[in-house]
């Protein structure tokens, strides 16, 4: 795991924005998984930005993303379709087709969850996962206790999600109470993960996940068994881990190797190579 500590929310997302670019560029028809909450919002606008100046397009890339609420149609402004829609889609050159969020109205959710499945499959699987993490310690909606071999499937909320996220509904009784949601076993699968967490409140959760042990308690622990993990966290989220000054030292390592242009990760983060 790549455990990088930037000094506030705005350099992660643009840390963020560069390494996800710096794949597009690459590859222009890369497949990426993203994920909606307030943590990703800045890194989508600063890719929206890199767009609008002409330095990046998205007119060869699919997307899918991690989760829905069950219950919510895409025209719902709390819905994940709308919230992709409103702070991505529709400010970029992307191919609505080749957009994929989850439905919130599937009638067989196991059946539906296996064609989510199928279509990542088809798409040649997902090059970059975009990740935020609960302060539960969840990553997409697997909630504690999910699996970390789980598919994309249904899932129930925790109170501790359905109130952390009720801060965009009008009352903690509209926050629905299932999700549909890729499985720790999908997101595994992904190339590279990428995970930004900001905030204090979440440093328990990171300290959890990072240097805790391999725990369905803590969905968000089983990418310690995933081989390319790029962790992406503002000092207050980095706060609590213990092993803090010895991932500032290895970032500086990394980054001395880089400009040597010798790599332990498969790619640098910039956008050249
Ligand atoms: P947040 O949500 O980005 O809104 O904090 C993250 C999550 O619940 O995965």
């Amino acid at each position: 795991m790549r455990v990088v500590i930037l000094k506030n929310a705005e350099e992660v997302s643009r840390r963020a924005a560069e390494i996800i670019a710096g794949l597009v560029k690459r590859r222009p028809t890369a497949v990426l998984g993203l994920a909606t909450g307030s943590t990703p919002l800045a890194t989508y606008g600063q890719l929206i930005e890199l767009h609008r100046s002409g330095q990046l397009s998205f007119a060869g890339v699919t997307t899918f993303n991690l989760d829905e609420y069950v219950g919510l149609p895409p025209s719902h402004p709390q819905s994940y379709n709308f919230f992709m829609h409103n702070h991505l889609f529709r400010h970029v050159d992307i191919s609505s087709d080749r957009c994929h969020v989850p439905s919130g109205l599937a009638d067989n959710y196991y059946e539906y969850g296996r064609q989510y499945e199928q279509a990542i499959q088809n798409a040649g699987g997902i090059d970059l996962q975009l990740l935020g993490i609960g302060s539960d310690g969840h990553i997409a909606f697997n909630e504690p206790g999910s699996s970390l071999a789980s598919r994309t499937r249904l899932k129930a909320l925790t109170e501790e999600t359905r109130r952390d996220n009720s801060r965009f509904f009008d009352s903690l009784d509209e926050v629905p109470k299932l999700a549909v949601t890729m499985g720790v076993g999908t997101i595994l699968e992904a190339r590279h993960i990428l995970l930004l967490a900001t905030g204090a409140n979440k440093a328990g959760a990171v300290r959890s996940f990072v240097e805790g042990p391999v725990t369905s308690q803590i969905t968000a622990s089983a990418l310690q068994l995933h081989p390319w993990v790029t962790v992406i966290l503002d000092e207050p989220a980095a706060d609590w881990l213990e092993r803090r000054q010895y991932y500032v030292e290895v970032e500086a390592a990394q980054r001395e190797l880089e400009t040597k242009n010798q790599r332990y990760y498969p790619v640098t983060f910039g956008t050249k190579d």
